[in-house]
């Protein structure tokens, strides 16, 4: 038990949010004096950082949380806690359900899991699950890398898409103020960081709910004055940001991107349908002949632009040819990468009540035939990479060959090439492809 004092673990589940709020609780455990154990079964604090984003992504944390549970039986010293998108959304009904938990914590809180604690350990059973203002991080967060950083931007979602618990479990949309961000990058960039990933859930709508608006009546504050605002920090080589809704996406971002040498020139755009109809049952305001002309204003402007997305098949009502809508959007864009997934219907989203689900047949037949295109053209996509000369910035080793070191493209392709990670880590090589892979590129380092 003495060994096992003060050990922390978190394992987390979900998206580049929850990854960053994982990086800022163990930032906070690491200043209470807690130490990381890779081992949960090491761990006198184990926290968990989930996601319900569909219901597999849910169900996992339970069965997690059960061999904890018990664990605890044993070792009553242990504290539990989980975190997150699952713990928004369950609250209170999550105790009931495993009463060993300590506390229940929604993502809003994890600047203040330390006050949290206090709590716990004065011997409360605690739920922080109402909404609240989202507080400043003032301790550092324990980052997994050293070359790549990310840095919150907006917090919360106020789309209402039909399928999606965003909204629901992460709360009205919270802006950080333009000096908050460009501190933090500032000492991002002093620490020695290259690589500062912009984030929020629709990050367009960044500075919406900050106070201020020109004299044309613009909000002061939007995701591109904030990209010319943060674009001189010093040490940050590259600037990328993430996820764009079609809806608010504008030219004048396009043209910052294109005029800021180091925005990377990758789009993070999720389309989720081809189809209107479904785009509209989705309520996601946009078309599809819309989101074809971004693609191709992008296009206009970087004509090697790459391009990203997420989409969804089968979701309530969708027919074969609604889905062969997206399978030809797919196909006529030409996606250098894209996440796909079969609609899961969720707790407290309309289309969850919908009487027209799709059997889980069909989705899986649809998601395979989706899969399928998706590889064949982001093959197609690499070829224009072979025999060019990429800068790539070297985060690590290749787990698989030690004698070859990876990073990323600014388009966002993972590479590799021979080279020693220590002498290389954190700089910027540029590396002649030799070889290509749907979603990876080998090459050579060239002096
Ligand atoms: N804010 C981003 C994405 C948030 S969630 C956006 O607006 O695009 C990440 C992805 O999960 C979504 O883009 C969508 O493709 C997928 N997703 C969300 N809810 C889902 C559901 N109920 N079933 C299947 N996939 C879903
Ligand atoms: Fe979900 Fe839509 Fe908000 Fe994205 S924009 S997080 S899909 S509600
Ligand atoms: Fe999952 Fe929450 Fe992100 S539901 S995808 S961890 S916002």
């Amino acid at each position: 038990m003495t060994t096992s004092r003060r050990r922390y673990h978190i394992t987390t589940f979900g998206c580049q949010m929850n990854k960053a709020d994982s990086e800022r609780m163990a930032g906070i455990l690491e200043n209470m004096g807690f130490q990381w154990s890779e081992d949960p079964n090491n761990a006198s604090l184990i926290l968990y950082n989930t996601c319900t984003i569909r219901d597999n992504a849910e169900q996992k944390v339970y069965s997690y949380l059960g061999r904890q549970a018990k664990r605890k039986q044993e070792e009553p010293d242990l504290t539990l806690i989980v975190a997150g998108c699952v713990a928004q959304q369950e609250g209170e009904a999550l105790l009931r359900r495993v009463p060993e938990l300590d506390l229940v914590m929604g993502p809003q809180y994890a600047n203040r899991l330390e006050d949290l604690l206090e709590q716990v350990f004065n011997g409360n059973q605690v739920v922080a699950t109402e909404p609240i203002q989202i507080v400043e991080d003032i301790t550092k967060p324990r980052r997994d890398s050293t070359v790549s950083a990310w840095v919150n931007v907006i917090y919360g979602c106020n789309e209402r898409c039909t399928y999606c618990v965003v909204p629901n479990v992460r709360g009205i949309e919270q802006s950080r103020t333009p000096e908050a961000i460009r501190a933090e990058m500032a000492e991002l960039g002093h620490q020695g960081y290259k690589e500062v990933t912009l984030l929020g859930q629709n990050i367009d709508a960044y500075g919406r709910d900050l106070p201020g608006v020109t004299e044309s009546g613009r909000h002061q504050h939007t995701l591109t004055d904030l990209l010319y605002y943060v674009h001189d920090v010093p040490g940050i080589e590259r600037i990328r940001f993430a996820t764009s809704h079609p809806r608010y996406f504008t030219e004048r971002l396009i043209r910052a991107c294109k005029e800021l040498p180091k925005v990377c020139e990758h789009f993070h755009i999720p389309f989720q349908s081809g189809d209107n109809d479904i785009l509209k049952a989705m309520a996601r305001g946009y078309s599809q002949e819309k989101y074809r002309r971004i693609i191709d204003t992008i296009r206009n402007y970087m004509p090697d632009a790459s391009i990203s997305a997420d989409a969804i098949v089968g979701f309530p009502g969708e027919t074969e040819a609604q889905f062969e809508n997206t399978l030809k959007l797919v196909e006529d864009i030409g996606f250098d990468q894209l996440n796909t997934a079969a609609y899961s219907p969720r707790p407290g989203t309309p289309a969850a009540l919908w009487d027209n689900q799709i059997s889980e047949e069909v989705k899986s037949d649809r998601l395979q035939r989706l899969n399928h295109l998706v590889a064949t053209k982001a093959a197609a996509r690499s070829e224009r990479y072979l025999h060019r000369i990429e800068e790539v910035l070297v985060e690590d080793q290749n787990p698989k060959d030690s004698t070859q070191v990876m990073g990323r493209t600014r388009g966002n392709r993972l590479t590799f090439f021979k080279g020693n990670i220590n002498q290389l880590k954190g700089q910027l090589v540029k590396v002649k492809i030799s070889e290509i892979r749907a979603f990876s590129l080998t090459g050579e380092s060239v002096i």
